[in-house]
């Protein structure tokens, strides 16, 4: 079985204590470090942006995972990139059909780890032609924006799909709502890769919260 790559979201931590958070899953076996960027257009919610992953850069040596819920990502993949991001992963519904390619690219050209995400009521379907040029595709399991929701379990049913077609080394990522069982029938799909929030920021052994996602 493959090893599965823990990214705890930040989303949930304390916001004036990031360093310190970020430290508190890094010493206890966090992989990455999950960035959720949302611009109150893409998404409802806003968070936080480049000079914030600037800082990060300076505290962490884990890969930093830029998960961009943000129109018009194209004009931010050159600041994200060049503040530290490890991994630039951003939405198929924020651009135009035509312009995924060139956003793919875009993010390749910066050395970067390129990934693409799908909102629950998107198919499978429409990004399968895009799994050779990615190294990440993200399966969102709520609806992007907020921490805390639930697991919407038909959506992790496209994790199966996308399996089917990707390449040996394509990261299958899930996001929202992951615990100890949603994580387990996200891995048993073929997922390799989860992003938790509350289930890691929230539980009261985090070392116990991260461990229980890989097994
Ligand atoms: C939601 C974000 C997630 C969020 C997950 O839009 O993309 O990364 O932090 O939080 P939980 O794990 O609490 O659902
Ligand atoms: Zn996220």
């Amino acid at each position: 079985m493959s090893k599965i790559i823990v990214s705890p979201s930040i989303l949930s931590a304390d916001f004036a204590n990031l360093e310190r958070d970020i430290k508190l899953v890094e010493n206890n076996g966090a992989d990455w470090i999950h960035v959720d960027v949302m611009d109150g257009h893409f998404v409802p919610n806003i968070t936080i942006g480049v000079p914030v992953v600037k800082s990060l850069r300076a505290i962490t040596n884990l890969p930093l995972d830029v998960h961009l819920m943000i129109e018009n990502p194209e004009k931010y993949i050159e600041p994200f990139a060049k503040a530290g991001a490890d991994i630039l992963t951003f939405h198929y519904e924020a651009v135009q059909k035509n312009e995924v390619k060139k956003v793919i690219n875009l993010i390749k050209s910066f050395g970067v780890k390129t990934g693409l995400s799908i909102k629950p009521k998107t198919s499978p379907d429409e990004v399968l032609e895009y799994l050779p040029e990615l190294d990440l595709l993200l399966v969102m399991t709520v609806e992007p924006g907020f921490g805390g929701q639930k697991f919407m379990d038909d959506c992790a049913e496209k994790i199966k799909v996308i399996k089917q077609y990707a390449h040996e080394n394509l990261i299958i990522q899930v996001d929202g709502g992951i615990n100890d069982k949603t994580g387990k029938i996200c891995t048993e799909y073929g997922a390799n890769s989860l992003v938790a929030g509350n289930y890691i920021y929230k539980s009261e052994n985090i070392k116990q919260a991260i461990n229980s996602l890989k097994q």
